[in-house]
Formats: structure tokens, C-alpha cells, sequence
């Protein structure tokens, strides 16, 4: 083996550390925005003063970071946030013709996937409606529902689910709210719209999905550590008089 030949190795390895060094700067990199976002979607430190001072219910914190959402989403859930939304449609126990009212809708995840729940199987007459105060976040859900072509049975509008003037009384089948009740400040008033809007039948359903704190590990130390920065955040809102 010539010398050229012998430091070969030595200089793979070498590069190799460059790259896994690279590597490890883009994933605290990824890690860190995806904190900094989802500080903003809690209300935490990071969201602007004007954010911060802004009602959860009027939909501003999530304009902010509507263009980043669906991309967060799936960083931060490992891919399987979608699946938990399954979980949410499955047990909506869906029949044909159903009213879905789907609150705080964001980018409309759950809406389609009720909507294609009734097309899957063939069915008429169903429609969802989902409801949600970020604009910025219904622009993301109609392209999607556009880019579906589902435009003829789901439909999206502004709104708060803590006030639903605009839904009539005994007038929805069924009612779905993913990951969003923790936004919600005054849940007493939104579960008593629910109840409102709900038809009085044994085949009417409200799901709800929301996280818990992991019981252990790592992800428990994580978790901890994301709502004790928020504790503080809020906190120093309070003093703020914010
Ligand atoms: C974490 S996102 C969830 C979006 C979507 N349901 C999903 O599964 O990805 C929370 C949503 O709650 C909405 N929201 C905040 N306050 C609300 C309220 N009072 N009534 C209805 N929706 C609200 C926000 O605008 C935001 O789009």
C-alpha cells in the first residue's frame, strides 16, 4: 500500500465526522424552530408582544405561524399525527348524510379527512363544516380542500367556538375538535355551544383530542420543560397585565 492510499481511509473518516457534525447542527437547528413555533402556538415566550396580548380566541397567534403548521405538525408528532386524527373520525362512529362541525379546524385536517370518510364508502348528503379565528390558517385548509376537490362538501369560516351564533341550535350530528380546546379560554361557554348545537339523538357525537403529559422518559423531560417555559411566559404576561 502506497501513502496515498493509506491516508485514504484516514480522510473518509474525517469527512465523515464533518457530515455527522452537520447533521447533528441541522436536527438542534430543526429542534430549536420547531420550539420557537410551538411556543408561539401555546402563547409562550416568543410570540411577539402583539401576539401575546391578542385574545386566544381571535386567531392572530396562528396567523403567525399558520405557513409553518402542517410542517410542525409532523416533525414534532414523529409523522403521526395524522393516524390520532383517524382515531378522532373513527370514534365520530360517522353515518351517511352526518352535519360535522369541526372546531378549531386550523388547517383543516380533520374536515377533510371526515370529508373523505364519506366519500370512501360511497356516501351522500354529508357535510362538514369547519370553524376556526385564524384566517391565516383556513387559507391553508382551503387550499387543501381546493387541491382535493372537496369543495362541494366541506366549507370553512371564521369563528369561535366559545360563540357560535352563526350554528343554529340541534343542528349538527356531529361535532370534532383536534388539538384545539387548549386554546380555548373559556372551555365552559365552548362545551355549552357544543351541547347547544348538538342534535338531541343517541347517534350524536363529540370527539375531542387533545395530548397528555407523557407518563416517563425522555419525551415526559421534554414536555415538562415546554410547560415550564410557558408557565413562566404566562406568568410574566400577568405581571405585564397582558
Ligand atoms: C393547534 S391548532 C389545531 C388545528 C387543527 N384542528 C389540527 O388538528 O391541526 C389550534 C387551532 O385552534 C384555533 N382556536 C384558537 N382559539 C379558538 C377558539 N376560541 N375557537 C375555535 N378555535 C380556536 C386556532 O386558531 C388554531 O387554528
Amino acid at each position: 500500500m502506497n501513502k496515498s492510499t493509506a491516508a485514504l481511509p484516514k480522510a473518509w473518516r474525517f469527512l465523515n465526522y464533518i457530515y455527522l457534525l452537520m447533521g447533528l447542527l441541522a436536527l438542534a437547528g430543526g429542534i430549536w424552530v420547531a420550539f420557537e413555533v410551538q411556543l408561539k402556538m401555546t402563547g409562550g415566550e416568543g410570540s411577539s408582544e402583539r401576539e401575546a396580548r391578542a385574545p386566544l380566541g381571535s386567531g392572530l397567534m396562528f396567523d403567525a405561524v399558520a405557513k409553518h403548521y402542517d410542517r410542525m405538525n409532523k416533525l414534532m408528532s414523529l409523522g403521526l399525527d395524522q393516524s390520532w386524527r383517524w382515531f378522532l373520525i373513527e370514534g365520530l362512529e360517522l353515518q351517511e348524510g352526518d352535519k360535522v362541525l369541526d372546531l378549531a379546524t386550523g388547517t383543516a385536517d380533520v374536515a377533510v379527512l371526515a370529508a373523505e370518510a364519506f366519500l370512501a364508502r360511497n356516501w351522500t348528503g354529508g357535510q362538514v363544516w369547519g370553524i376556526d379565528p385564524s384566517a391565516g390558517m383556513l387559507r391553508i385548509g382551503e387550499e387543501k380542500i381546493a387541491a382535493k376537490g372537496l369543495g362541494s362538501v366541506v366549507r370553512l369560516t371564521l369563528g369561535d367556538a366559545q360563540a357560535m351564533g352563526e350554528v343554529a341550535s340541534d343542528s349538527v350530528d356531529k361535532i370534532s375538535m383536534s388539538f384545539g380546546i387548549r386554546n380555548v379560554e373559556d372551555r365552559l361557554s365552548a362545551l355549552k355551544e357544543m351541547a347547544r348545537v348538538l342534535k338531541k339523538s343517541p347517534a350524536s357525537r363529540v370527539g375531542i383530542l387533545e395530548f397528555q403529559l407523557p407518563q416517563a422518559g425522555p419525551l415526559r423531560w421534554v414536555a415538562e420543560f415546554m410547560v415550564r417555559r410557558g408557565a413562566r411566559a404566562d406568568a410574566e404576561k400577568g405581571r405585564r397585565g397582558g
